[in-house]
């Protein structure tokens, strides 16, 4: 049998440095579980335009096509910034989300034990949660047509659109009930119906896909600022939440720092599945390419192999694995290893991101 494929794209910032861990983890899977990868590396971001003047070259975007699943770092920097719109390093990611149609979004936001004292809320608010936001990915205001700044009269005019179609509404919806079948077995559902046609949509389409095939999962509307509200009033109130592209993108940031903890934070990409029964899917920390810490070693590496983690769950069907790699960096974090991220000033000694990968393999050796 062959080995499956992962194309590594650790990108801009701290990517790199992050990736590097994973690479170690990849290995003790291979060396220590027989679960062996073969790893392609190349650039995505601002290190590919660069390179070859694009954010992503085709041949990288053809190969990602054919890997059963990629890894990203992140994307972009200072240095990018007055770069024109079309080469910009995000558009690289957004491409590859595009064209792989890596329609559902998952964006975990639990909180670590260890952690709870990092919210910005209340312990007794945060401590314990665990809620997953389906993010729709690939339509809505950041792909809807027409787009663009037109020259209207004397004055010019910034347009996009949010669009769109029940079966793009459908698909995200029936991912979302999936996950909460599996898990809580509760669904909210976020739009804002009281102005938005898009909106009345949504709520009609997840409230039919939901009748049909997901009637045990407990289906919620929620117009979308008041669930901003309620996310941060109780969260724990939530167990998945679905909503579409620019809401998603609000609502998982809003949600990742309630955990105290955007450096411990994963996420998938998927797609629909592929010949060999895997979805497409990539799979990239939430945090961002951070270049105020670049090259310190001050990164923390765990949002980064929790993606693998995710990777590990979601398309390679190993939930055992998964299970091991996210209990060893919890044990990590209860044995008091932390970056600087995890730390309030002045509170000793942080570990450098090499040596919290090390205290995860570590963990991980420990574990067998
Ligand atoms: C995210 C990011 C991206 C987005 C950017 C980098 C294009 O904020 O993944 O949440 O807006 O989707
Ligand atoms: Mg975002």
């Amino acid at each position: 049998m062959t080995n499956p494929t992962l194309l590594i794209l650790a990108g801009d910032g701290i990517g790199p440095e992050v990736m590097a861990e994973v690479r170690k983890v990849i290995d003790w899977y291979g060396d220590k579980r027989g679960l062996a990868f073969d790893v392609e590396e190349d650039l995505v971001g601002g290190c590919a335009y660069d390179a070859h003047g694009t954010p992503l070259h085709d041949d990288t975007m053809a190969r990602a096509q054919e890997v059963d699943a990629v890894l990203l770092g992140a994307v972009g920097g200072p240095a990018y910034d007055d770069l024109d719109f079309s080469v910009k390093p995000e558009r690289g990611l957004l491409r590859l989300r595009k064209e792989m149609d890596l329609f559902a979004n998952l964006r975990p936001a639990q909180c670590f034990d260890a952690l709870a004292d990092f919210s910005s809320l209340k312990k007794d608010v945060v401590s314990g949660l665990d809620i997953m936001i389906v993010r729709e990915l690939t339509s809505g205001v950041y792909f809807g047509e027409p787009r663009g700044i037109f020259k209207e009269g004397n004055e010019r005019v910034g347009v996009n659109t949010q669009r769109y179609t029940e079966s793009e509404i459908a698909r995200v919806a029936r991912s979302a009930f999936e996950l909460a079948r599996k898990r809580g077995g509760k669904l909210c559902s976020m739009e804002k119906a009281n102005v938005m046609e898009s909106g009345i949509l949504w709520r009609d389409v997840v409230s039919e896909v939901h009748a049909k095939d997901y009637s045990d999962v407990e289906l919620s509307h929620m117009y979308a600022d008041a669930g901003a509200m309620q996310l941060t009033r109780w969260p724990k109130q939530f167990d998945v939440i679905v909503t579409d592209n620019l809401f998603g993108d609000l609502l998982s940031d809003l949600a990742a720092m309630l955990t105290g903890s955007l450096g411990m934070l994963p996420s998938a990409s998927l797609g629909a599945p592929m010949a060999n029964g895997r979805p497409k899917a990539l799979y990239e920390p939430v945090h961002g390419s951070a270049p105020d810490i670049t090259g310190q070693g001050k990164a923390n590496p765990c949002a980064c192999i929790l993606s693998f983690a995710m990777a590990l769950r979601y398309s390679f069907d190993e939930g055992g694995e998964a299970d091991r790699l996210e209990g060893a960096v919890e044990k990590v974090l209860a044995d008091g290893v932390r970056t600087p991220d995890l730390m309030q000033a002045g509170e000793g000694t942080p570990a450098t991101t090499t040596e919290m990968g090390d205290a995860v393999i570590a963990a991980l050796e420990a574990s067998l």
